[in-house]
């Protein structure tokens, strides 16, 4: 990549800031954006221009499995609709925390958080490469078509690994590609910025998790139980569920 990692995140985040005072709930072709993630009964009684609000690319919620009372760390929450999911599945028993470097989608997020009466949330302003987060204080991290913003993959997942407890666990969904992209995809700011050219290679994205630490590594196409298809075309940018435990 030619670009600094200040260039990356001033590119995202201005990118981030437009979609969050529109209306607008896509980021791009890469991503599964829409709201047909969710189920419907996940997302029952939240107004639509909530629900409506989402650049996401899986449904982290049901992956993570959410029990009353554990403390959730949302990387790069955006409008906040996947913290106010967790935060009825934890209930007043547990805290969720969403961080996110974007003023304008912390504003956005807080006001609905006001606006809905959810008490046991509260959304951050920070980066996902340097989490304003306290070592081991988490029980889950779940994080939605973010990581793969991020110019610096392996900072990303040691933070996550110092502020998950022993015993955490990671559910995140993400794009990921199942070859390396040419170096031209790889420098375009407008597909980086739509979740598309800084997608890993699931080999990476292993790679990182194992030799940061974590055991239980699992990565594999959204919606799917099996793992990544030898048939898929190569070079192919798409959405996949991944999950590891800090052991
Ligand atoms: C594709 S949107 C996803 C938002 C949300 N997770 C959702 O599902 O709707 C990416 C979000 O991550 C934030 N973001 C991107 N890179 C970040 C970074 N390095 N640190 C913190 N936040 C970041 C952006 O500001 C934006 O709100």
């Amino acid at each position: 990549m030619n670009k600094t990692n200040v260039e990356i995140h001033n590119s995202v985040r201005e990118h981030y800031a437009n979609l969050a005072r529109s209306q607008n709930s896509c980021c791009g072709d890469s991503c599964g954006c829409a709201n047909d993630i969710y189920t419907p009964d996940l997302i029952t009684d939240i107004p639509e221009d909530v629900t409506g609000f989402t650049l996401g690319c899986g449904d982290t919620i049901t992956l993570a499995k959410l029990q009353p009372g554990e403390t959730v760390l949302d990387l790069g929450s955006g409008g906040g609709l996947d913290c106010f999911l967790a935060a009825r599945q934890v209930g007043e028993t547990g805290r969720v925390i969403g961080v996110d470097m974007t003023p304008a989608m912390l504003e956005r997020a807080r006001a609905s958080a006001l606006r809905l009466g959810i008490g046991n949330t509260e959304f951050r302003q920070g980066y996902i490469e340097d989490l304003p987060i306290a070592d081991a204080s988490v029980d889950v991290i779940i994080s939605n078509c973010v990581i793969n913003l991020s110019p610096d993959k392996p900072r990303v997942i040691s933070e996550i690994y110092r502020v998950l407890k022993t015993g955490g666990r990671l559910a995140v969904s993400d794009t990921v590609t199942n070859r390396e992209l040419p170096e031209q995809i790889r420098n375009d700011m407008q597909s980086w910025n739509q979740c598309g050219s800084g997608a890993l290679t699931v080999d990476q994205y292993a790679e990182i998790l194992l030799s940061s630490g974590f055991d239980g590594v699992h990565i594999a196409p959204k919606g799917s139980p099996t793992e990544i298809g030898a048939d898929m075309p190569e070079g192919l940018i798409f959405s996949a569920e991944i999950t590891a435990r800090k052991p």
